[in-house]
């Protein structure tokens, strides 16, 4: 599929049926976040799997947002292995890690969405929390979870997807 075509025809899916992703498919929508470019290649992206019950339990007591999904990635990065940039006097506390995870979310999104596998992205939850439920190590960031699974059959993009600002407001010639 043409790649633009991809992207304006993938839209945030907040109905899902419950029939499991293949692993397979899960397979080939991690590596797509596996090889995402990362800040001097130091690929601090971590993916936590959210399947079982116990674990979909756990997701629920950390966000609203989880859309009854039957399956979730957790989206983190690795704090001990993120670029920082301490010379930047006007981002002291500058690193990598959300920008890292969230390329690597977004290659997973979109390799997903080619093979019928429909998500959203979700950023609405306290990291902390969601790190607690999952007892994740001081070190791991919870960034985005991406809930995903086959869409029902009446599902359709809300407006928003069709709202979108046009070119002039996003582009300026320097
Ligand atoms: C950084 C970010 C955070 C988001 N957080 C949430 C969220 O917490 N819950 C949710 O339902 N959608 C969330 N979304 C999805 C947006 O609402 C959605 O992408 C936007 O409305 C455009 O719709 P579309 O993806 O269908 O084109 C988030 C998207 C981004 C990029």
């Amino acid at each position: 599929m043409d790649f633009l075509e991809l992207a304006k025809n993938r839209y945030s899916e907040r109905r899902f049926e419950q029939t499991p992703v293949e692993q397979e498919k899960l397979d080939r929508i991690l590596e797509a976040g596996r090889i995402s470019p990362t800040a001097r290649n130091y690929q601090p992206q971590r993916f936590y799997i959210i399947r079982s019950e116990d674990a979909k339990a756990k997701v629920r007591e950390a966000t609203r947002f989880h859309y009854n999904a039957p399956l979730s990635i957790l989206v983190c990065y690795d704090l001990n292995e993120v670029w920082k940039k301490p010379e930047d006097r006007n981002f002291a506390e500058y690193n990598s890690g959300e920008q890292d995870a969230s390329i690597s979310a977004t290659h997973m999104m979109f390799a997903a969405w080619e093979i019928g596998v429909h998500s959203v992205w979700v950023r609405d939850f306290d990291s902390k929390r969601m790190a607690e439920v999952f007892g994740l190590p001081e070190n791991i960031i919870p960034a985005v979870l991406l809930p995903m699974g086959y869409p029902q059959k009446d599902s359709e993009p809300n407006k928003w997807h069709f709202s979108k600002k046009p070119i002039e407001d996003f582009v300026k010639e320097l």
